[in-house]
């Protein structure tokens, strides 16, 4: 196959790594230059564009039999998401009616789901986000479910939050000392190893359905109090302290508080998580992050690798 890589970044990447070593050709369209080494020393072919200008994408060296579009609004507010997502899909589309391709894969957030009582939300469930950022993600999935009664190949992938290599919010700053507990912490998290996407992409690029949405977490959500305390036992420091944060169930909007089940990516695509939860996905950062307060004398701990 040739795979269209739309902005191939942190997750773009590793999943265009994985499919170039199953023999693919990938090309990765990034707005800048950056990343070019990386993308050449993953086996990618870099292009440089932009999905929201059409002239980009005609400039690109077609014919692709799939697309995966893993752009991000590169943390820009709502005007952003609704160019980057909502925009450069249309005009994606647009392009690609002239471009038919087999497969279409994006990847949406799970931040679509609104709920805030610590309900199991599968892909049936309600998807009514609380933001406006949420919104536009979700009319960006309106737009490609259209388009796939229209006999589109898109499949839709929402994805937790991801970590990995040089990411992880929270954990960083547990490091850096500013974590806090949001109220008693109980509010649930769900998140997913950034190469655990990259197998779920490959995995809907094989196997997923038109049409079809798939959630694209771990096996385990954790709220934001046991995730601190395996942090805090792991690496021997203190709690973080609480802040006064206004519980979900007070209609705080964008903060949820629910468990998303991974059961249809599972089972439809045969799915397996490489990290099935936190522990084992943060196990070599945590390993790492030991080694370096360890002193000289002290055993180093197993450091397991990060890449599949
Ligand atoms: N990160 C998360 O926790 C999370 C959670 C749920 C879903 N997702 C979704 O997962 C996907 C990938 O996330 P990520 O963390 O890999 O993002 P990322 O590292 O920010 O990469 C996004 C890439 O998109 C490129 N890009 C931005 N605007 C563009 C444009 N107008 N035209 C062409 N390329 C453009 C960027 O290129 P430049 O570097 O050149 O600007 C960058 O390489 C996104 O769709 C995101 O919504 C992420």
């Amino acid at each position: 196959m040739r795979v269209l890589i739309v902005g191939c970044g942190y997750l773009g990447t590793a999943a265009g790594a994985l499919l170039v070593r199953a023999g693919h050709e990938v090309v990765g369209l990034r707005r800048t230059g950056e990343g070019q080494d990386e993308l050449l020393s993953a086996g990618i072919i870099p292009a440089m564009g932009d999905v929201t200008d059409p002239g980009s994408l005609d400039r690109l060296s077609g014919p692709f039999d799939a697309v995966v579009n893993t752009v991000s609004s590169s943390r820009g507010g709502a005007d952003v998401y609704r160019a980057v997502y909502l925009e450069g899909t249309r005009i994606l589309l647009d392009w690609l009616r002239q471009h038919p391709v087999r497969r279409y894969v994006y990847t949406s957030s799970t931040s679509v789901y609104g709920q805030t009582d610590g309900s199991t939300v599968d892909e049936d469930s309600p998807a009514e986000p609380g933001t406006e950022t949420g919104a536009v993600l979700r009319a960006t999935e309106e737009l490609l479910l259209d388009a796939a009664r229209a006999g589109f190949p898109s499949v839709i992938l929402r994805v937790a939050g991801i970590y990995g290599p040089g990411r992880g919010h929270l954990f960083r700053q547990f490091l850096e000392g500013e974590a806090r507990l949001s109220g008693d912490g109980h509010r649930c998290m769900n998140m997913i190893h950034r190469d655990d996407v990259a197998t779920a992409i490959v995995a809907a690029l094989d196997r997923g359905q038109g049409g079809r949405i798939y959630n694209c977490t771990d096996d385990e959500s954790v709220t934001q109090r046991d995730f601190l305390a395996w942090l805090s036992d792991r690496l021997a420091r203190p709690m973080p302290t609480p802040t006064d944060e206004e519980a979900p169930t007070r209609k705080k909007r964008g903060i949820t508080h629910k468990r998303v089940s991974n059961l249809r990516l599972r089972t439809e695509l045969g799915w397996v998580p490489r990290y099935p939860t936190f522990r084992e996905g943060y196990a070599a950062d945590v390993a790492q992050a030991v080694r370096m307060t360890a002193g000289p004398d002290e055993p180093c701990p197993v450091v397991q690798p990060l890449t599949a």
